[in-house]
């Protein structure tokens, strides 16, 4: 039987243990894992070296001891390097934004709850990103989410775009506050959708100008602790009518989540 070409092109391997702590983080708080018997996740496009599919495989299974993790990259000895350290729960599979599970243990057709997708649409062009974003979230099972964003090489600048099957629906920033002079820092690793639009007259750059003054507004704090400075500048944007999803246990890790419609580019 002929096998269908992946979809995307293979790009630059970069990758690092622990660089996604924060958006692992994220994935494991979300519902979806805790709530479906047996949860599939994916990492998609986990580069050179498989660390980041295991690291996420290990977190995934303390919320749930259930949970499978496949990770999909589109390059071929990069797979090879997953099958080495593949288990029953860990698996790895050739294929690229159709999302393909390998059969077996999985039937070909079966959905997925949670597809993480991190620093491989950067590498794309914006018109491209679209429908890489269709393509994956045409794999979601009811209710599950695709989680699409870029970081920095050791993981401490992160954002990323929430998606279900009905499109995306928030943006989520997560920062290492001790240190931090501004916030808009992040703009250096804006998801692909969002990074050539933080320009004056643009959502996003309306956002993070709104995020580093309250920041700087919020300054003495820092007296106290970055985490007491960042959770009052959540409270300010809050009071400012931002659509923020308030969510104190999780501003205290600098992270900032906001409805997708707030930041989308016109
Ligand atoms: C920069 S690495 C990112 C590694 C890891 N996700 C991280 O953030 O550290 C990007 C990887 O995505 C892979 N890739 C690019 N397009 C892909 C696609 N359409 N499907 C699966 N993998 C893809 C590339 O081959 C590359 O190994």
């Amino acid at each position: 039987m002929a096998t269908k070409k992946p979809v995307g092109t293979v790009t630059r391997g970069t990758t690092n243990p622990n660089r996604l702590r924060r958006i692992d983080r994220f994935v494991v708080a979300q519902r979806i894992l805790r709530d479906e018997p047996t949860p599939i996740v994916v990492d998609l496009g986990y580069g050179a070296s498989p660390i980041t599919a295991v690291e996420l495989s290990a977190r995934a299974r303390l919320v749930n001891p259930a949970a499978q993790l496949v990770g999909v990259e589109i390059e071929r000895e990069r797979v090879a390097r997953g099958l080495e350290v593949a288990t029953d729960q860990l698996h790895f599979a050739l294929g690229g934004f159709e999302v393909p599970l390998p059969n077996p243990p999985f039937a070909s057709e079966q959905k997925v709850h949670l597809i993480r997708a991190f620093n491989v649409l950067r590498q794309y062009s914006e018109p491209e990103v679209a429908g890489a974003w269709a393509l994956m979230c045409s794999r979601l099972a009811p209710g599950g989410l695709l989680i699409e964003g870029t970081c920095d090489e050791i993981g401490r600048l992160a954002s990323w775009v929430t998606l279900n099957s009905d499109g995306p629906q928030t943006f989520t920033i997560s920062l290492r506050l001790n240190g931090l002079e501004l916030p808009s820092k992040v703009a250096e690793r804006l998801p692909k959708a969002l990074i050539h639009h933080n320009l004056p007259g643009e959502s996003i750059h309306k956002y993070l100008q709104a995020i580093d003054a309250a920041w700087r507004l919020h300054s003495p704090l820092a007296t106290f602790s970055a985490q007491q400075r960042w959770v009052a500048a959540c409270d300010t944007l809050v009071a400012q009518g931002w659509p923020i999803v308030v969510d104190r246990k999780r501003w205290r890790l600098g992270e900032l989540t906001v409805a997708w419609a707030a930041v989308e580019p016109k």
